[in-house]
């Protein structure tokens, strides 16, 4: 498929998919959706990616869904087509890490889609809200519920209701985002994290998100008991003898992603 919307680009075992519609802050239309879903599903049979990095640009990683494209439709035409449904969660089921380097706005839909990566790393220009508010509707790709769970309902409520913007100190500092980083270096040191990751066993770090994102979706007890057993399984992986067997041996392992 020929993207039009986004750029896709690797750096040794690192995929790295750039959101690029400049001419509107990187909205998402629904082509851009397609086109990032087409390069997830890619990226996620390559064997040799061991994870992605998701950005936009220095101005922003994207200002919402496409309001231009929304406008006109109907309440029949989203019910009917389940609007938001289809490709915009793509991100979501993705079982390789993705880190969401963000700078300027993310906004919307944007916040959004950086929500669904597995952490947000924030260049110190990043700006996050959920003004839909402001345009007569809510958070439609998951913000009242991730925005919720990740700063807590005072302030999740209180960026629902009135739309205004979060910089990326109180991100950070309310644990939207896992850390700042200079607007200059910011793509850098992304790929540099997705570089460590990528390192290690595929399995075990498919298994390690797995189990943090079942925090979100269950009773500490089950939660608990579901990492207690990937834990336990990761003993039957030869990555794991080889961990513990460098580790013991005073040297670097070389995992086989088996
Ligand atoms: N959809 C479509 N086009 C958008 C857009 C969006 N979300 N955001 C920006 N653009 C376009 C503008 O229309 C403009 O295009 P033209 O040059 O052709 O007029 C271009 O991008 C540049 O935007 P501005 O001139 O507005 O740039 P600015 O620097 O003055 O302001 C901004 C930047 C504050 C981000 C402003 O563009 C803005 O408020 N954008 C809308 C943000 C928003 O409301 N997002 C939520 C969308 S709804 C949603 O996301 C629903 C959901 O949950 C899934």
């Amino acid at each position: 498929m020929a993207y039009n919307n986004i750029v896709t680009d690797t750096k040794g075992a690192v995929g790295i998919i750039r959101l690029d519609r400049p001419k509107a802050l990187n909205a998402l239309c629904a082509e851009l959706f397609e086109e990032l879903a087409d390069a997830l599903d890619k990226f996620e049979a390559d064997e040799n990616i061991g994870a992605v990095v998701l950005t936009g640009s220095e101005k922003a990683f994207a200002a919402g869904a496409d309001i231009l494209e929304m406008q006109p439709k109907t309440y029949m035409d989203v019910y009917k087509s389940d609007f938001l449904s289809h490709n915009s969660e793509r991100l979501s089921t993705f079982r390789k890490p993705v880190i969401a380097a963000v700078a300027g706005y993310a906004l919307g839909g944007g916040c959004e889609l950086a929500m669904m990566c597995d952490f947000i790393l924030a260049a110190d220009n990043a700006q996050f809200g959920q003004p839909e508010i402001k345009l007569g509707t809510i958070p439609g790709l998951g913000g009242t519920q991730r925005l919720t769970r990740a700063v807590g309902k005072s302030k999740a409520m209180e960026m629902c209701l009135t739309g205004r913007m979060m910089s990326a100190e109180e991100a950070e500092s309310s644990g939207l985002v896992s850390r700042i980083i200079p607007l200059d270096d910011l793509m850098d040191e992304a790929v540099k994290v997705a570089g460590e990751i990528a390192d290690l066993s595929q399995p075990i770090v498919m298994m390690c998100k797995e189990s943090v994102n079942k925090a979100y979706e269950t009773t500490l007890r089950e939660g608990i008991m579901f990492e207690r057993r990937l834990f336990h399984s990761t003993f039957s992986t030869e990555d794991q003898k080889e961990g513990m067997s460098a580790f013991a041996e005073k040297r670097t392992p070389e995992f086989k992603n088996r």
